[in-house]
Order: C-alpha cells, then sequence, then structure tokens
C-alpha cells in the first residue's frame, strides 16, 4: 500500500474526566506502556514520523515529554473544545507553519490503543478505492452503550449518513448497533472545507469532529464505512475498567506469542507480561509471574510464581524460585536463585551462580560458580569465581556520606555471620572465620579472624543459683 499522499494526525490533548486522575489519559497505560505511545507505534509502521501530527493540550508539556524521542510533530490545542476542535488547530497549524498539506489525512485517537498497523493501511486503501471524502472505521462490539452510532444509508451498503453521539441518540437509534472508532481517513480538502462550519449545539457543548460526516453527505460527498476485523482493537479507554480490560488483553496477546515461541505459560491469565518482552523456548513460567519492560529471558528456564523482573536479561538454563524480585540486573546462564532474592539495579550473577534466601544485591559482580545462599548483603562488591559468602555475610559499604567499594578473590571462603566493612579487598584462596568484623584487607591465602575470643567459665550457673537460694 503506498501512503505517500497520507499524513496521520492523532487526537491526544484530552483531560480524560472519567478516569478521575491526575495523570493525564493517554499517558496512563496498558501492558507496561503510555496509550499514547502504542498509537505511535502503530502509525509509524504506515508513514514516517515526520508526517505524524501529535494534537497534545491537558498536560502538554508532560505529554510532550513522555513520547518526544519518537520523533512526531506537536500540534497545541491550548482549550480541549472537542475532537472538531482539535482538528481545526491542525488545519491553523498547516497555515501558520507552511508544512506541506497532505492529500489524505488519517485520524487515530490517543486513546484506541490497539490500532494495529495493517489495520490503519487498510482503512487508507479503502478510503482510495472507495474515492471517499471521508472513510469511518467501525465495529460491532458486544455493548455498543458509550460510543458514536454510525448509521448507513442502507444495511450491507457502505455508504453512510451520519454519525450520533451516545447523548443525541433518539429512543429508535438506541439499538443501533455499529460503532464509531474515533478513526477516520479524510479527504483533507474535503475535511479542512467543514471544520470552520461546526458548531457547539449538543449534549457536551462541544466542537465534534463526528459532525462532518452529515455535512459532507448533506454535500453529495462521499461517505463510507469499513468495518474492523477484531473488536478489540477498536475498543476505547475511556476509564480504569476499560483500560484494565485492554491491558488484560494485551498481555494475554503477549503470553500467546510466547506460548506460539515455545515459552510454557502456567495460567497465562495471572501473568503480567510487558509487550516488549522476549522468553526463548522451553522456559517455564509458573502462576502469578510479572515480567516487565525490556526484560529478556534465555531458553530452558524456570521462573516460580510470585516473582517480579523488571529490566533484566537473564541467560538459559535458570532456575529462578518463587518471590524473587530483580530490578535492573544481569543473570547469566545456570545461575540459580531465590526463594526471596532481591537484586538491586546493576547486580551481574555469573555463570552458575547461587544466590539463595533473603540476599539483596545492588551494584555487585559475583563470578561463575561463586555462592551466596542465605541472609546476605552485598553492595558495591566485586566477587571473585567459586567463592562462598556464609550466611549473614554484610557488606559495610555506606559511611554515612559515602560508599565505598569491597573486592573478594576467587576461592574465598567468607564464613557465616561476618561484616566486611568497605573499602576492603579480600584476596582469593583466603579464609574468613565465622563472626567476624573484617576492617583491614585479607591477603591471599591467609585466615582472617576479628571476633572476641570466647571466654567459657565452668560452674558458672550452678554457683549462681546457689547464691540466690541462700539469699532467699
Ligand atoms: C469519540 C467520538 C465517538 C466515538 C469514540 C470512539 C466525537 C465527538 N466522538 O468519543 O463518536 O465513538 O470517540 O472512541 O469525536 N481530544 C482532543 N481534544 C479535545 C477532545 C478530545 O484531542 O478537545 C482527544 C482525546 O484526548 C481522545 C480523543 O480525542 O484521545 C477522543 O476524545 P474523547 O473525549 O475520548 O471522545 P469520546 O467521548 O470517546
Ligand atoms: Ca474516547
Amino acid at each position: 500500500m503506498d501512503t505517500q499522499s497520507f499524513a496521520i494526525t492523532i487526537m491526544a490533548a484530552g483531560q480524560g474526566t472519567r478516569l478521575k486522575s491526575k495523570r493525564p489519559k493517554v499517558l496512563h497505560e496498558i501492558g507496561g506502556r503510555a496509550l499514547l505511545l502504542h498509537v505511535i507505534d502503530a502509525a509509524q509502521k504506515v508513514v514516517p514520523a515526520d508526517r505524524i501530527y501529535c494534537i497534545i493540550g491537558h498536560e502538554a508539556d508532560r505529554v510532550r515529554a513522555a513520547v518526544e524521542s519518537t520523533g512526531v510533530q506537536f500540534v497545541l490545542q491550548p482549550e480541549q473544545r472537542g475532537t472538531g476542535h482539535a482538528l481545526q488547530m491542525l488545519k491553523a497549524f498547516f497555515a501558520l507553519s507552511g508544512a506541506p498539506i497532505p492529500e489524505n489525512l488519517l485520524v487515530l485517537s490517543g486513546d484506541v490503543p490497539l490500532i494495529r498497523p495493517e489495520t490503519i493501511a487498510s482503512i487508507c486503501e479503502t478510503h482510495l478505492h472507495e474515492q471517499a471524502a471521508m472513510t469511518i472505521l467501525t465495529a460491532v462490539p458486544p455493548n455498543p452503550t458509550g460510543y458514536g452510532r454510525v448509521l448507513r444509508r442502507t444495511p450491507g451498503q457502505p455508504e453512510v449518513t451520519a454519525i450520533v453521539e451516545q447523548k443525541s441518540l433518539t429512543p429508535d437509534q438506541h439499538s443501533t448497533p455499529e460503532i464509531n472508532s474515533g478513526i477516520y481517513c479524510f479527504r483533507t480538502s474535503a475535511l479542512f472545507e467543514k471544520l470552520d462550519l461546526l458548531d457547539t449545539n449538543n449534549a457536551h457543548g462541544e466542537f465534534y469532529l463526528t459532525d462532518v460526516a452529515a455535512m459532507l453527505v448533506a454535500d453529495q460527498q462521499r461517505v463510507v464505512a469499513v468495518q474492523a476485523e477484531s473488536i478489540d482493537e477498536v475498543l476505547g479507554a475511556n476509564t480504569i475498567a476499560e483500560m484494565m480490560h485492554l491491558d488484560a488483553a494485551m498481555r494475554l496477546a503477549t503470553a500467546r506469542r510466547l506460548m506460539a515461541a515455545g515459552v510454557t505459560i502456567f495460567r497465562p491469565d495471572t501473568q503480567v507480561i510487558d509487550a516488549e518482552v522476549e522468553v526463548g523456548p522451553d522456559t517455564v513460567i509458573e502462576p502469578f509471574v510479572q515480567l516487565l519492560g525490556s526484560t529478556r529471558i534465555g531458553s530452558d528456564c524456570r521462573i516460580r510464581s510470585f516473582t517480579v523482573i523488571q529490566d533484566t536479561r537473564i541467560g538459559d538454563n535458570v532456575t529462578v524460585l518463587n518471590a524473587c524480585n530483580f530490578d535492573r540486573s544481569e543473570i547469566a546462564d545456570g545461575a540459580i536463585l531465590g526463594p526471596y532474592a532481591r537484586l538491586r539495579p546493576e547486580s551481574r550473577i555469573g555463570e552458575n551462580a547461587h544466590i539463595g534466601n533473603f540476599v539483596e544485591t545492588k551494584k555487585v559482580t559475583i563470578g561463575k560458580g561463586s555462592k551466596a545462599n542465605h541472609l546476605t548483603y552485598l553492595g558495591d562488591t566485586i566477587v571473585g569465581e567459586k567463592t562462598n559468602i556464609g550466611a549473614g555475610t554484610i557488606t559495610c559499604n555506606y559511611d554515612g556520606v559515602l560508599k565505598h567499594q569491597t573486592t573478594i578473590g576467587d576461592n574465598v571462603f567468607v564464613g557465616s555471620d561476618s561484616t566486611l566493612v568497605a573499602p576492603i579487598t579480600i584476596e582469593s584462596n583466603s579464609y574468613i572465620a565465622a563472626g567476624s568484623s573484617i576492617t583491614d584487607d585479607v591477603p591471599s591465602g591467609a585466615l582472617a579472624l576479628g571476633r572476641a575470643r570466647q571466654v567459657t567459665k565452668p560452674g558458672w550457673v550452678t554457683a549462681k543459683n546457689e547464691s540466690r537460694k541462700a539469699r532467699q
């Protein structure tokens, strides 16, 4: 499909009053990404970013900042006086900026996020093929309440006579099943001619873009409807409940994509998997797992229940036991983690390493085959290969003002309940006695003890009891 003659505009200026939220509607997220980013993504697969005009208004700076990196153009609608008014602002923008007016204009809504690029391209194609002034993407959802309805001249024929908003429906129009998706294609000249003739004589006192349909028809111009293949992709997100419905649909689609690629996902309805997550074949994901952001998991892994993984790379054959929490970290092949392990940002866990229960790490590199199996905090630390960090080991990396580095070599044995006061270096093949407070560097091959010597007083308890009895 040649979309040379098309530009795309995305209406994203509205506040979203029905959400009752401080956040602008188009920045609410489904599948872990802002609604508007989903729409821009689809648009960019049809035309280049410099031909995408995003109409922003409510919290414009915040919306712009959130999507600026996509390279789209912005048009300001300082007051939000309706969808017709939004396009009046676009028309004024073309007049003022001298940007070339495209022959055809595809209009998307920032709050209809599941639209697919294939569908956008197919409306453009129908629009050209039908030689229409306006082509409307429609659907017949199970419950049309709340949407504008599309009235066809003759059932089964493409010609439309009008779009009627929910609040303006006459009693006999309430049963009209076909809804307006808020996605249209216009011959730009036909649209721009009618925009200035819109008025606000309606239930919301707004300029309705939808009124353009009847105006064009009154002018003997051709307005046609084309039905979307799937209902989900034209569903709007006006309330949190609607958004969560789309979120579930989107995440289920992501789970299906992964399952089709060989991933076993138990109870996909319980998973929270963001759209861009990748997982290799033969990996098993148990119920109630969250895989978020840019997370990548290799093949033959097992992720047990109640684990939350954000922006983390995991190699092959990794076992993540239940209830782990990983953030912006890297885990190499064959590692075993959890249950209840917490990797804070910049934790790099080496091949076949073990990070066990109630172990917290931050900015660490753990070498191949090393183990920290129980109740440990490692921060700003480098651990070599095949080193064993005993239960309850704590790196004291913070002096109240600055963070300090701990370096531990290969084949080191750190006894349980040791505190390593950074900055400190513990060289390879050394041994730290259990319960030590280590404040000085430990050379290779040495044993370091840093604890008070034990005192044992034989018969002390009996003597104490007897002296108490004597006093009574
Ligand atoms: C609109 C349609 C309705 C359709 C529905 C589909 C109109 C009058 N009605 O209703 O027929 O069934 O979409 O989802 O168009 N916006 C602006 N500036 C404004 C007002 C809105 O940019 O002044 C943006 C909003 O941010 C939103 C989109 O336009 O992304 C649609 O606005 P919304 O208020 O949600 O319209 P609906 O009531 O859903
Ligand atoms: Ca809407």
